[in-house]
């Protein structure tokens, strides 16, 4: 099989036939994926932010038997159900007060394709047809469709492989003023003077509310979140906050832009939405911003055919249910506690610039770019998962993770980055 998937499957971001195979997956349960042969090792990833219950839960598994039983798809066009009703419902009651419009979708990446429709059409249907720019930024990450592309990172992201096809438009410098540390206005400075001079010309702002996640594992203020509010009410630009990484729990408050006390005109939300079970995501609005979009006998263009699936949206109301009814930011605290304090001794380590935590967020910032050939099988010798990019090994492990799983992970975490420090020092050597 491993043959089989190396010739011709396709993974993420990697060569096909690529040189080293995969690591195959048998079965998970709670935080631990079992391997091809039998050995367990715990997920400190989350499967991307997404499994924040461990795998093979009794309730979500319940809830997919369930609505199997019922019906498992029906297109959305025109048809309605009761698990997309209740789960529509539970995110107006969980989400700030003046979002009250739901729009469901397949992934992260296509609720913010539908964000940045909601923008465009908001402007265009009241007849202002200047508004054709976005205003994101340095170190974002939103994801891989060509709308999500167009506001990512310019230079890390994947512009260069799209020169000259995606649509351009405006960055300003990356949030630079780490969480906690003193304010001042000059981290605004750049926003604030490229959104005075655009302004014209910008539909929305996008930003990932205090953690810019695949960009780089940046822990920003909250001020300046606050500031970037306070800029789009001044000059009348919507503000499109993307929680797909961050909402549900992550970084210690329900969603990220809470740290900061403000609200989105437009608000995307996936990965944990379904605990990680499935693929959905959202896209939530106000009744102003959708009154804008239909001036003028417009609709909102935009219509996947997994709308809404019923498996999905029910499978996603048993992780809310069971989410909502955890000691959850008592998990998180105590997450953070540990992270902190066991992560922390990575400073030691020459090649370590930073460690820097927030939630169950924990980032070790290397010197240098990791190797993953190297880097890959060391984690799994010590028995646990994690998929470190550019020069940054984080984890961010499921909420139910136990003291001593912890442990065990952020012991990992220390002596894989030891061990490749004395690697790369051996092979500069050679
Ligand atoms: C902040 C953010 N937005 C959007 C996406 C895209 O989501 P998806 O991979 O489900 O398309 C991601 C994925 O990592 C993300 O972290």
């Amino acid at each position: 099989m491993l043959e089989y998937d190396r010739e011709h499957i396709l993974h993420p971001y990697a060569p096909s036939n690529p040189s080293s195979d995969m690591t195959f997956v048998k079965s998970a349960k709670g935080v631990y994926l079992e391997l091809e042969d039998g050995k367990k090792i715990i997920d400190g990833m989350s499967s991307w932010w997404s499994v924040i219950h461990g795998y093979n839960v009794e309730s979500l598994n319940n809830a997919a038997i369930e609505q199997i039983g019922k019906v498992s798809h029906v297109m959305f066009g025109g048809i309605t159900h009761e698990p997309a009703i209740k789960l529509a419902q539970k995110l107006i009651e969980i989400t700030d007060k003046p979002l009250d419009r739901v729009f469901f979708s397949d992934s992260g990446s296509v609720a913010v394709e539908v964000a940045l429709k909601m923008a465009f059409q908001y402007w265009n249907s009241q007849g202002n047809s200047e508004k054709t720019k976005i205003l994101a930024f340095s170190k974002g990450y939103h994801g891989d469709t060509f709308g999500a592309m167009s506001v990512c990172d310019p230079v890390t992201g994947m512009h260069s492989a799209f020169e000259g096809i995606l649509h351009k438009n405006i960055f300003a410098d990356a949030p630079a003023c780490p969480y906690g540390a003193k304010w001042d206005e000059t981290y605004i400075a750049d926003f604030a003077s490229k959104l005075e001079k655009n302004y014209k010309a910008i539909a929305a702002v996008i930003i990932e509310p205090i953690v810019q996640g695949a960009g780089g594992m940046r822990i920003y203020s909250p001020e300046f979140l606050k500031s970037v509010r306070t800029l789009c009410d001044k000059y009348d630009v919507l503000l499109i906050l993307d929680e797909i990484a961050t909402g549900f729990g992550r970084t210690g408050k329900l969603f990220a832009y809470e740290h900061a006390n403000v609200s989105a005109d437009i608000l995307c939300v996936g990965k944990a939405l379904t605990g990680g079970y499935m693929s959905l995501a959202a896209t939530l609005t106000t009744q102003k911003v959708m009154q804008g979009v239909e001036a003028n006998g417009n609709v909102l263009m935009h219509g996947p055919t997994f709308m809404a699936n019923p498996l999905a949206c029910s499978v996603a109301n048993a992780s809310l249910e069971l989410l909502l009814n955890s000691p959850w930011e008592e998990r998180i605290h105590t997450i953070q506690t540990q992270l902190n304090e066991e992560l922390t001794k990575c400073e030691e380590l020459s090649i370590v610039k930073e460690v820097r935590t927030l939630g169950a967020i924990g980032v070790v910032e290397l010197n240098e770019a990791v190797d993953l050939g190297f880097m890959t099988p060391e984690f799994i010798k010590e028995g646990v998962w994690v998929r470190p990019f550019l020069n940054l090994v984080y984890i961010m492990p499921p909420f139910v993770i136990t003291q001593e799983e912890l442990t065990h992970l952020t012991t990992a975490v220390f002596n894989v980055v030891k061990r490749y420090q004395n690697h790369t020092t051996d092979s500069k050597k050679v």
